[in-house]
């Protein structure tokens, strides 16, 4: 599977360096390509002569190397599959996530056009600083894959999380994305994302507490399969996801995300994630109604989004559709009774009572589809996301 693949490892400043070495080792007895730039604090850990006699090829420090003008940040981080940051450090992925270009490493990463696997590693406090933890978000909600560090005694004499994640599992990573990358190869999706907002006159509007968070790492993820993706999401969406496949349409109501949706057909693959609201005002307004005028409003249902995907004819309905189901009661019988109702192949069950997942960084979530229900465990909105393309992927296999 790594065969041919060119892998760009970048290697920064932390005692983990080591490791990468053993990286190396690993990728390119799978057949892989490596070539690697290390950051003055690298090269502080891990010689470039160990680098350069595992990659068999010249270890990159300097933007004005001799050499700059042949193998230039542009030509180097163009000439990758794929760029590993092992290990990352607190100081890089701030620096990523702010488009900083001060070296070598972060201006490749700031001209790559290529995906990105980052592999922290850090003092426990490092980690758990919010500043740090912003940053991470950041670069996650940017397309990169985090391997996320173990919870383990520290270099440093601490203990907790920052241990950089072994070789073995990086490398596990690395064929997960090559596996991912094409699993989806050629398939058209539409998700859609956020909350709708309904006008009930010239400034005042309804919605709900949808961030917009979930749907948009569903729709990251399906893009880093090699689906071409159109995102339609709605405008209150606190996050925005970019990603070379991925197309975005804002609309404002159900009604608009409904056409949005429908002019965006035909698709292989249809998510709906985003919180549509059920009804919108029949007597809105399009001046501002006054104070004294009162307010009286009548409500129209809204068209079912997901449903009019779900039970198109089967020559129009893609493969996969997919919908949520937020309840705060019988999860699993209301989400299954909705799978069936709305034609979906697979509905995530999300419990939303005391209003957890709105808006957090995490999802507890269960797949529930015509061969039964699956449970996963407490995992971030970015890898439910690959969990989500990766059940697709397998059902459109099916
Ligand atoms: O029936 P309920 O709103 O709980 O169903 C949630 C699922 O239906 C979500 O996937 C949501 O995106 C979708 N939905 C929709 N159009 C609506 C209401 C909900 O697509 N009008």
């Amino acid at each position: 599977m790594l065969s041919g693949k060119r892998i760009l490892l970048i290697i920064t400043g932390s005692i983990a360096a080591y490791k990468s070495l053993e990286l190396i080792r690993l990728l390119t007895k799978a057949g892989a390509s490596v070539e690697a730039a290390l950051t003055p604090g690298g090269k502080q850990f891990v010689t470039p002569l160990s680098v350069e006699t595992l990659t068999g090829k010249k270890a990159h420090i300097e933007m004005w190397d001799d050499d700059a003008y042949e193998m230039n940040h542009i030509e180097l981080s163009r000439s990758a599959d794929l760029v590993i940051v092992a290990p990352a450090t607190a100081d890089f992925i701030a620096k990523v996530s702010r488009g900083e270009g001060d070296d070598l490493a972060s201006t490749l990463m700031l001209a790559k056009n290529k995906p990105a696997i980052f592999a922290p590693s850090m003092n426990v406090e490092m980690w758990e600083n919010p500043a740090f933890q912003r940053n991470l978000k950041t670069i996650e909600s940017d397309g990169a894959t985090v391997v996320s560090p173990k919870v383990d005694a520290l270099a440093c004499g601490e203990f907790g999380i920052g241990k950089m994640a072994e070789p073995e599992t990086l490398f596990e990573a690395t064929q997960q994305h090559f596996a991912l990358a094409t699993s989806l190869e050629g398939k058209r999706a539409i998700v859609t994302s956020g909350g709708t907002i309904e006008r009930i006159d010239a400034v005042r509007y309804i919605s709900n507490f949808s961030s917009g968070k979930q749907g948009n790492a569903i729709a990251i993820a399906l893009a880093k399969s090699g689906a071409h993706v159109t995102l339609v999401s709605g405008l209150n969406s606190e996050v925005s996801a970019s990603h070379p496949n991925l197309n975005r349409l804002s609309v404002e109501s159900a009604e608009d995300m409904h056409q949005a949706v429908h002019e965006s057909l035909p698709a292989d693959i249809f998510v709906g994630c985003a919180a549509v609201c059920d009804f919108k005002v029949s007597n809105a307004s399009d001046r501002k109604t006054k104070k004294a005028e009162g307010l009286n409003l009548t409500f129209e249902e809204n068209p079912d989004i997901v449903a009019s995907v779900g039970q198109l004819p089967k020559e129009q309905r893609p493969s996969a559709v997919v919908g949520f189901a937020a309840e705060t009661e019988n999860l699993i019988e209301n989400a299954q009774d909705k799978r069936r109702r709305k034609g979906c192949d697979l509905v995530v069950a999300n419990n939303v009572q005391s209003g957890a997942v709105f808006g957090q960084q995490s999802n507890t979530a269960s797949f529930v589809s015509e061969s039964g229900v699956q449970d996963l465990e407490t995992m971030s909105k970015e890898r439910l996301g690959q969990e989500i393309a990766s059940w697709i992927a397998s059902h459109l296999q099916d």
